[in-house]
């Protein structure tokens, strides 16, 4: 086909194959512009989003403009330890006034979630003085070196990449719909305490609360508390991770408010930020500050504009009317997604917390699910699959989204459900 016949998503994906590494998967959409829970591509066509950019746009796209604009006028890039800005000292005050539980806390700004999920660990080793990290089945927590050893994934994230970050030791985590109940995995942990560490040499638990990547699996509500009390017993940190299910995901700001477990060290990041790389690790003051000055940090991490975004974005999300709103569109949601399942023999659960909700295909293969978001792609829906057997569909649509939208978002689901499973 000649150049100028192409289309322009065309022409950027030609590009795309020909100038950007195979590694980063893509789908074909190529994005022009984003408002709210809508975005078009470079044709001109419109799409619902149920993706929100992996989860980082719980308020919706556009959202800080005004404050990332604000920012852009004053200062760019400074670098904390260079000069030390309001708004990061700001992001770090909200990050306290919406801890969950009544530590006195201090954080620290990073770049991704795996950055921080890094941070939290170097975090816990120095405050305990030990090496072990205990990770759990169908955990995601990154790419890096050592959080590619937490994560539970081995193709893509980990095939070939090997040798991978020691003293790292994964536990069974409560999978009800597949049959492991929280009894099972805590007595899975104390055989892995018996056979492969000890209890007193383990720093750290990291969990997150409803498990993202590995399928939006909700921890059952005795899992984290229980947990937490294991944790007690042998001086053993409790690490949340809530880079996915934080900053409103699931309707409160982080959904270990679900489960009221006060955590030691807390992961955020995706939706912090309003779509600007953002993240962070707070956790009780005097954890925090065992480590010496210069030992966390880095030359981006806190960015000014990142922060000037984030400030506008907590605020919101601690206010009652977002987590009412949230707490409805998951009911509107839920409602529906049952529907699908008790029409068709090939969904076997509906499972999440709030609007943090997906549906598992019984089969535990990716074909079905990797139809349906193409066949959503194509009907206007941008939809997201995830699970260790890629056989789940999840939904993160932004949580402004109004309810005609949410519903004709839904109608395009069910249609490429149906879709997918005829054909
Ligand atoms: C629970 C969790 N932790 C950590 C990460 C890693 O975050 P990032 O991709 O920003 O490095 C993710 C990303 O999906 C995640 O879902």
């Amino acid at each position: 086909m000649a150049v100028s016949e192409r289309t322009a998503s065309e022409q950027v994906i030609a590009d795309r194959e020909r100038y950007v590494a195979r590694g980063v998967a893509t789908t074909p959409l190529v994005v022009a512009r984003a408002e709210g829970a809508r975005i078009w591509d470079v044709d001109g066509r419109e799409y619902i989003d149920f993706a929100g950019g992996l989860g980082c746009q719980n308020t919706g796209h556009g959202f800080a403009t005004a404050a990332i604009h604000e920012q852009v006028d004053r200062y760019l890039h400074q670098c904390f330890m260079v000069g030390m800005y309001e708004p990061y000292v700001e992001v770090c005050r909200l990050l306290d006034e919406t801890w969950p539980g009544k530590a006195k806390t201090k954080s620290l700004l990073l770049n991704s979630g795996a950055e921080a999920v890094e941070n939290a660990v170097k975090i816990a080793r120095v405050a305990t003085g030990r090496s072990a990290v205990i990770v759990f089945d169908h955990a995601f927590h990154g790419r890096t070196s050592l959080t590619m050893a937490m994560t539970a994934k081995v193709v893509p994230y980990k095939q070939g990449f090997g040798p991978f970050a020691p003293e790292v030791y994964r536990a069974p985590a409560p999978y009800p719909y597949r049959g492991v109940t929280s009894e099972d995995a805590l007595v899975a942990l104390s055989h892995l305490f018996k056979q492969d560490v000890h209890p007193e040499e383990v720093a750290c638990v990291v969990l997150e609360p409803v498990q993202g990547e590995g399928g939006f699996i909700a921890m059952p509500e005795d899992f984290p508390p229980r947990l937490k009390e294991i944790c007690e017993r042998h001086g053993i940190l409790y690490v949340d991770d809530e880079v996915q299910s934080g900053v409103g995901r699931t309707g409160p700001m982080w959904a270990i408010e679900y489960f009221g477990v006060e955590p030691d060290l807390m992961v955020a990041g995706k939706s912090l930020g309003g779509g600007l790389p953002l993240a962070a690790v707070t956790g009780r003051a005097e954890l925090m500050d065992a480590v010496p000055p210069g030992g966390l940090g880095g030359t981006f991490g806190g960015n000014p504009i990142a922060c000037a975004a984030a400030i506008p974005v907590l605020n919101e999300v601690r206010r009652d009317r977002f987590r009412e709103r949230s707490a409805e569109l998951g009911n509107r949601i839920r409602a529906r997604l049952e529907d699908f399942v008790a029409q068709s023999h090939l969904l076997g659960e509906v499972r999440g917390l709030g609007p943090m909700l997906a549906i598992e295909f019984v089969e535990k293969t990716p074909e079905l699910a990797s139809r349906v978001t193409a066949a959503a792609r194509e009907q206007g829906l941008v939809l997201l699959s995830c699970g260790i057997y890629g056989n789940v569909i999840r939904i993160l649509v932004p949580l402004s989204i109004d309810d005609a939208l949410l519903e004709r978002g839904l109608d395009l689901l069910e249609e490429s459900l149906g879709d997918a499973s005829s054909a």
